[in-house]
């Protein structure tokens, strides 16, 4: 495991970092607080449009339908929950550590109209108030990036059913040394992070290979564990010259600097794609 002793943030921490930068997402990115998924370097696809399609490949990997109930752990604005119900026909539970995000995504649900199907709750998804074997599958959609994972994935193993499906994405470091790992800090899966003495790591990583040990660790069989970092990496470079070209309007509308939220937020505005990996996992909880 690359960073072992990593203490993940508290729920106040990472409630303040994603509401500090969740109006800049809004504005410049998309309501889907994710990376992008092109399938290439000639895919012209937009922020919306790329975002939406890596929620739609894990959707496909959640084999759920109409009378299933999904937990989306660590659910943003509830953007993805919203799209996998609408696709499905599934109920959705979405849960986040953000009080401000468990409101915004209400607000979408119910725009929609689909708030009878879609629900969101504030909760740790490492410690969820859900009874065991609860939920037909569960989606973990870039938030077990902020997470203690092993604490993380035997929370989402006890909540699943027998044969109930886990998909999630995570971000690795590719290629990586063990001494250069340990020290790199910490990280987005956009932007390298600044390290402040006294400062949480917002985001810890593992290595690619540590995740088959992870799975069984908490119980479950591994279906697929595929890296897609080439289809993601647009995403940094895309990202930046969203926040830049919303600049004026971000900073006429909040009235902050951009630097003082990527500062709160403890983001660098210096993209640093070449040490971010991600992966797409699939599991069954036998
Ligand atoms: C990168 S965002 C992804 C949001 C959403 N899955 C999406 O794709 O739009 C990470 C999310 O994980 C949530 N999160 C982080 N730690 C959490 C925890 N311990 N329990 C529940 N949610 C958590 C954050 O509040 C945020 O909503």
């Amino acid at each position: 495991m690359t960073s072992p002793s990593a203490v993940p943030p508290t729920a106040h921490q990472m409630a303040d970092f994603y509401d500090a930068l969740g109006p800049l997402l809004r504005m410049s990115w998309s309501d889907n607080f994710h990376l992008g998924y092109w399938e290439g370097p000639g895919d012209g696809s937009s922020p919306q449009e790329a975002t939406d399609r890596f929620t739609d490949l894990l959707v496909s990997r959640l084999g759920v339908g109409a009378g299933d109930v999904v937990l989306d752990a660590g659910c943003g604005i509830g953007s993805p929950a919203l799209r996998l119900a609408s696709l499905t026909g599934a109920r959705v539970v979405g849960i986040t550590i953000s009080r401000q995000q468990v409101e915004q995504a209400r607000e979408l649900a119910r725009e929609a109209g689909m708030a009878e199907r879609v629900e969101f709750r504030y909760a740790d998804a490492m410690d969820t108030p859900f009874e065991a074997e609860s939920f037909d599958a569960v989606l973990a959609f870039e938030s077990i990036v902020h997470m203690e994972r092993p604490t993380a994935l035997r929370e989402m193993a006890r909540v699943l059913k027998p044969g109930g499906r886990l998909v999630l994405t995570d971000v690795f470091q590719p290629q990586p040394q063990e001494e250069e790992a340990t020290d790199a800090g910490p990280f987005d899966p956009a932007f390298a992070t600044i390290r402040e003495e006294d400062s949480p790591d917002m985001t810890s990583f593992v290595r690619l290979d540590d995740w088959p040990g992870l799975v069984s660790d908490a119980g479950l069989v591994l279906d697929e564990l595929t890296d897609v970092t080439r289809n993601v990496e647009q995403t940094f470079a895309r990202m930046l010259d969203g926040f830049l070209d919303h600049r004026r309007e971000f900073e006429s509308r909040y009235g902050v600097r951009l630097e003082q939220v990527l500062d709160s937020a403890k983001l660098s505005a210096q993209p640093n794609p070449a040490s971010v990996g991600c992966l797409v996992m699939a599991a069954t909880k036998p």
